[in-house]
């Protein structure tokens, strides 16, 4: 396997769960600022674990040593090299939003024009619960952006139900790592530190992701307030929903609706209705955590989720994905509970 983009904040968990996995061998790393160096030397943490020197991304050199590639870089980098692996038979997934909007134009009005319209088609949303069959057969797949996760896992029991009207309000907060392993300033530990604020309200690029996976479930087109925060922790995403019903639902239809929609999926935990979820219960798990209750005074369902960025959010889904795509258990690999405390 490769990891393209392994010194970042999902390439290190990429590693961090590969080193573990029994079916896997890391055989390249990449960098482009540390190319040469070990990449020990730039995460310590891997010492003697992992003593690999980043390289480069060279796509000829990694479609020879590996069957498949993992591409943790930043979107709009990400899908020269990821067509380019694709075109030479080497499965590929992206953990970038390059390939997650089936539709080139929307991909253009929210980053810029795409290089490799012609692999939007092709390239299956990795949203392991909802797309799993396609998944196994596919040669790309767009991983999934934490806030959707998180968020599309919540909302899609209902919208399947096809018991949602109007729009609904998304009220999301995000550890730090959610922004990837920057110098910018707004992300220094003074600017976040004791801080708590929203940003890109109504405005976040990853609305329409949801958008598109909500209309295909619903089978119709749907539409989202998406109102994402940055809050003072390194990892983890909390996801508040207000859903508007079309009618009121018992407390036991709603807990049958979610618990029969996940009742096979190893890695999203359905609480008894009216408990709800905290992002120390996943810190470091593969688990998407849901809770709900409808107020019959507010006549709203309210969902929230909670998700470890870095592992449901990017690298856990990523190996989920891994192992679906070459027919191996789907929790190989991933068994590890949160971090607590
Ligand atoms: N962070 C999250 O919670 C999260 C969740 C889901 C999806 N994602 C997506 O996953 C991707 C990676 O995110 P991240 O948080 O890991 O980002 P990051 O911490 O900023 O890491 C980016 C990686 O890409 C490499 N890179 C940057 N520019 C490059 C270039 N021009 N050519 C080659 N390599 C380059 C960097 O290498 P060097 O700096 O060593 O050169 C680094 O290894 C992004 O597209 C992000 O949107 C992130």
């Amino acid at each position: 396997m490769a990891v393209l983009g392994a010194t970042g904040y999902t390439g290190i968990e990429l590693l961090r769960i590969l080193l573990q996995h029994p079916r896997v061998r890391v055989a390249v790393v990449t960098s482009q600022q540390f190319a040469g160096k070990r990449i020990s030397e730039i995460h310590h943490s891997l010492a003697g674990k992992c003593e690999l020197f980043l390289e480069d991304i060279q796509v000829e050199k990694v479609a020879s040593r590996c069957e498949l590639a993992f591409a943790a870089l930043p979107h709009k980098t990400s899908m020269d090299a990821v067509a380019r692996l694709v075109e030479q038979g080497t499965r590929v997934i992206d953990l970038s939003a390059d390939f997650r909007l089936h539709d080139p134009e929307l991909y253009r009005q929210w980053y810029s024009p795409h290089k490799a319209p012609h692999l939007l088609r092709r390239a299956v949303y990795g949203l392991t619960e909802i797309h799993r069959r396609a998944i196994a057969k596919a040669r790309l797949v767009a991983n999934p952006g934490c806030y959707p996760t998180g968020a599309v896992l919540g909302l899609a029991p209902v919208f399947a139900a096809r018991v949602v009207r109007g729009t609904v309000l998304i009220d999301a907060k995000s550890g730090v790592t959610g922004a990837g392993r920057s110098s910018a300033v707004e992300l220094s530990f003074s600017e976040v530190n004791e801080n708590f604020k929203a940003y890109s309200v109504g405005v976040h690029r990853h609305a329409p992701e949801i958008e598109q996976e909500l209309s295909q479930i619903a089978r119709r087109s749907v539409a989202v307030l998406f109102a994402p925060h940055l809050v003072p922790m390194n990892r983890g995403i909390l996801s508040t929903m207000y859903v508007e019903l079309k009618k009121p639902l018992s407390e036991a239809k709603l807990a049958e609706l979610y618990e029969s929609f996940y009742h096979q999926d190893p890695f999203v935990r359905v609480l008894p209705y009216g408990v709800f979820p905290e992002t120390k219960e996943v810190r470091g798990s593969n688990d998407c955590v849901i809770g709900f209750r409808y107020d019959p005074h507010a006549k709203r369902l309210v969902v929230i989720t909670a998700l470890d960025n870095l592992v449901k959010g990017a690298a856990g889904q990523a190996v989920q994905n891994m192992n679906l795509m070459f027919g191996w258990p789907e929790i190989e690999g991933l068994g590890g509970t949160a971090l607590v405390p």
